[in-house]
């Protein structure tokens, strides 16, 4: 049992599962919320038995987004100094490659946490949408600009100006969203992607987000020399010789996890 009490985690296999736990609010991402995230996501990246991360909420909600009775006093400063928001920035930098489960509602906050995972798997019931602009705000967590490059600008912009709400398979048709099953086999699925990742190398999946993520925050001829510099560095592997010699031989690679 986990010492959390927003979030419950727990370690199956080589995964890390965090799942997010305010049903009261919709899984709303107050500030206890997102410093336990953080620190759970932490430990996981810490933990070399831990290949991959999934996040989920419950079947209803993902995260309905920040926690608006806790912001809606909140002054300016108390925002920008204190900013409750601050350890998601933590959660966003992990090395391992980090799975959203979405099931019912991604909005505001909840669709800004997605876009911080790698991977985004949908239930048939999940609902995207950044519906700041209803509230007198704009995205504060990354919605501005994650969405923008995920789905293009002239859809983000739709979407942030309107605050109208995107179902899973039109954000699957966006880009948003990589594959969209049945609710009842979201974890399944979640946790096999999951599986599949961990049971490869640690150090390569690693470098893989690395290289993936130089293509959201820098330019193109940058992330190219980024990613030639960590392609040649993976040759200094004892699993790049191991993966290699197993096609030669025609076997499955076993890779050391770390
Ligand atoms: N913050 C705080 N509490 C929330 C919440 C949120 N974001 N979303 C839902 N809740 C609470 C509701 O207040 C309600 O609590 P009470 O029972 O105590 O009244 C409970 O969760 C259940 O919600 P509803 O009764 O509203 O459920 P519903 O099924 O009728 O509607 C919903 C669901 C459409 C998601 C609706 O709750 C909703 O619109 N929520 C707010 C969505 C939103 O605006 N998100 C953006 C937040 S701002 C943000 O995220 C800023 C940022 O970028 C950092």
């Amino acid at each position: 049992m986990s010492e959390y009490t927003t979030i419950v985690t727990e370690t199956r296999g080589r995964v890390g599962w965090i799942t997010l736990n305010r049903p009261e609010a919709l899984n709303a991402l107050n500030s206890t919320l997102a410093a336990e995230l953080a620190a759970a996501a932490v430990a996981f990246d810490r933990d070399e038995e831990v290949g991959a991360i999934v996040v989920t909420g419950s079947e209803r909600a993902f995260a309905a987004g920040a926690d608006i009775k806790e912001m809606a006093g909140k002054s300016a400063r108390d925002m920008s100094v204190d900013n409750p928001f601050a350890p998601l920035e933590d959660f966003a930098r992990v090395r391992t490659p980090v799975v959203a489960a979405v099931a019912g509602y991604a909005l505001g906050g909840g669709c800004e946490l997605a876009m911080m995972c790698d991977i985004i798997l949908a239930a048939d019931t999940a609902v995207f949408g950044q519906p700041e602009i209803d509230l007198g705000v704009i995205p504060g967590i990354g919605g501005t600009q994650r969405l923008a490059r995920a789905i293009g600008y002239y859809k983000a912009a739709e979407l942030v100006l309107t605050g109208r709400r995107m179902a899973a398979d039109e954000a699957e048709r966006a880009g948003l969203v990589s594959r969209v099953v049945p609710a009842a086999d979201l974890l399944a699925e979640a946790g096999a992607v999951a599986d599949r990742i961990a049971s490869r190398s640690l150090p390569v999946a690693y470098a893989a987000k690395q290289a993936l993520r130089a293509s959201q925050e820098t330019t193109a001829a940058e992330g190219l020399r980024l990613e030639r510099t960590i392609f040649a560095s993976l040759f200094a592997l004892d699993d790049q010789k191991e993966g290699m010699s197993a096609f030669a031989e025609k076997r499955a690679p076993e890779f050391r996890h770390r």
